[in-house]
């Protein structure tokens, strides 16, 4: 299937304030020079704001991230769950069309969307509220046929019933999500045969159905304010709200370290060549592999004692001139693994790579 931006694009996008606090908070996840990393995050959440991903979203993710255009859009191409034209302003309706599902009935759920939202697939109906899909297993096969409307499950489905849950959403109700046949979750239809001491002092839904239930966010479009911003990865201090400044893109243009005007880079001592006995295995280093051990030589390191004395600016350097690699120093903790190897000692790592 051909997956390209819509036709019709809107002239801009922007976060709702809430939206863009937590976007930035996710960039803080990941280590210097790998912002990009937050692709799939930012570009879900942009997609659970509008509902789909307009080419002004996906451009505005990626200036975000320090990313070319084109890398986002090879993102947001790729994967099947985002949206590339616009939705139904209730619901985008997902029917499983795979094997248990189909042989259960996913047909008939396809002909009432047919029926009640429009005749193709990715269509919006007339009243603009529906679009839906046929997609691939959704994983709750024992529950077949099954559904998936805005975040959630609606399983064990007959068309008559699946129609009616399209009424509703219609008129504004969010029917229960889960099994809609009387079923709690995945067990035999006959009822429970084992475990069964288990079903006193259950919830009213299944665990799932209970969630989405007391959430009550199954067809929203999230606007960030729905549960608060956690950054428990920054530690105590800085973790109890997103409101830190995100960490800056690196902003590199091919062949050229950024923020190096910073002041916060300083290039260590380097070597023409290795030592009479000949280099170091640098590949005892986690994270060095043969390519970067090469990529090391050509920078001038061949010794385990030469990394051991990096110190924060010198990290910070050999991270931002690691073409390809970069960040690795810090994200694999090079410095401290080469000091224990310069000593003549091992790594839980250097242990395991001799063998
Ligand atoms: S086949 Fe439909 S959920 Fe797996």
């Amino acid at each position: 299937m051909l997956r390209r931006l819509h036709p019709d694009q809107p002239d801009s996008f922007a976060f709702a304030p809430a939206n863009l606090k937590w976007a930035k908070a996710q960039i803080t996840k990941y280590p210097k020079g790998r912002q990009a990393s937050a692709i799939i995050p930012l570009l879900w959440r942009a997609q659970e704001q509008e509902g789909w991903l307009s080419r002004p979203a996906i451009e505005h993710v990626a200036d975000m991230l320090g990313m070319a255009y084109i890398r986002a859009l090879e993102v947001a191409t790729f994967y099947f769950m985002f949206q590339l034209q616009p939705v139904g302003s209730v619901a985008h309706i997902q029917v499983c069309g795979t094997t248990s599902c189909m042989i259960c009935g996913a047909e008939d759920l396809m002909a009432v969307c047919k029926q009640k939202i429009a005749a193709n697939p990715h269509e919006i109906s007339a009243d603009g509220k529906f679009s839906w899909e046929e997609v691939e297993c959704l994983g709750s096969c024992s529950n077949a046929p099954m559904a998936q409307i805005g975040k959630d499950y609606y399983e064990d489905l007959t068309a008559e019933r699946f129609g009616e849950i399209i009424d509703e959403l219609a008129d504004g109700r969010v029917p229960v999500p889960g099994p809609q046949n009387g079923r709690y979750a995945a067990e035999p239809l006959s009822g429970l045969t084992s475990l069964q001491e288990f079903d006193s002092g259950r919830t009213q839904f299944n665990a799932s159905a209970q969630l989405a239930h007391d959430l009550g966010e199954t067809v929203k479009r999230i606007d960030g304010t729905e549960v608060p911003i956690l950054t428990p990865w920054l530690g105590k201090a800085k973790g109890k709200s997103a409101t830190m400044k995100a960490a800056k893109p690196a902003a590199a243009k091919p062949g050229k370290p950024a923020a190096n005007a910073a002041g916060k880079q300083k290039k260590p001592r380097v070597m023409k060549a290795p030592r009479k006995n000949g280099a170091d295995d640098l590949k005892m280093i986690k994270g060095v592999g043969p390519k970067l051990e090469k990529l090391l030589h050509s920078l001038g390191f061949y010794h385990y004692d030469q990394i051991s004395k990096w110190d924060a600016r010198e990290v910070a350097w050999v991270d931002e001139n690691l073409e390809g690699f970069k960040g690795r120093v810090s994200r694999d903790g090079w410095v401290k693994q080469a000091m224990i190897l310069a000593k003549g000692g091992q790594t839980e790592f250097s242990k395991r790579a001799k063998y």
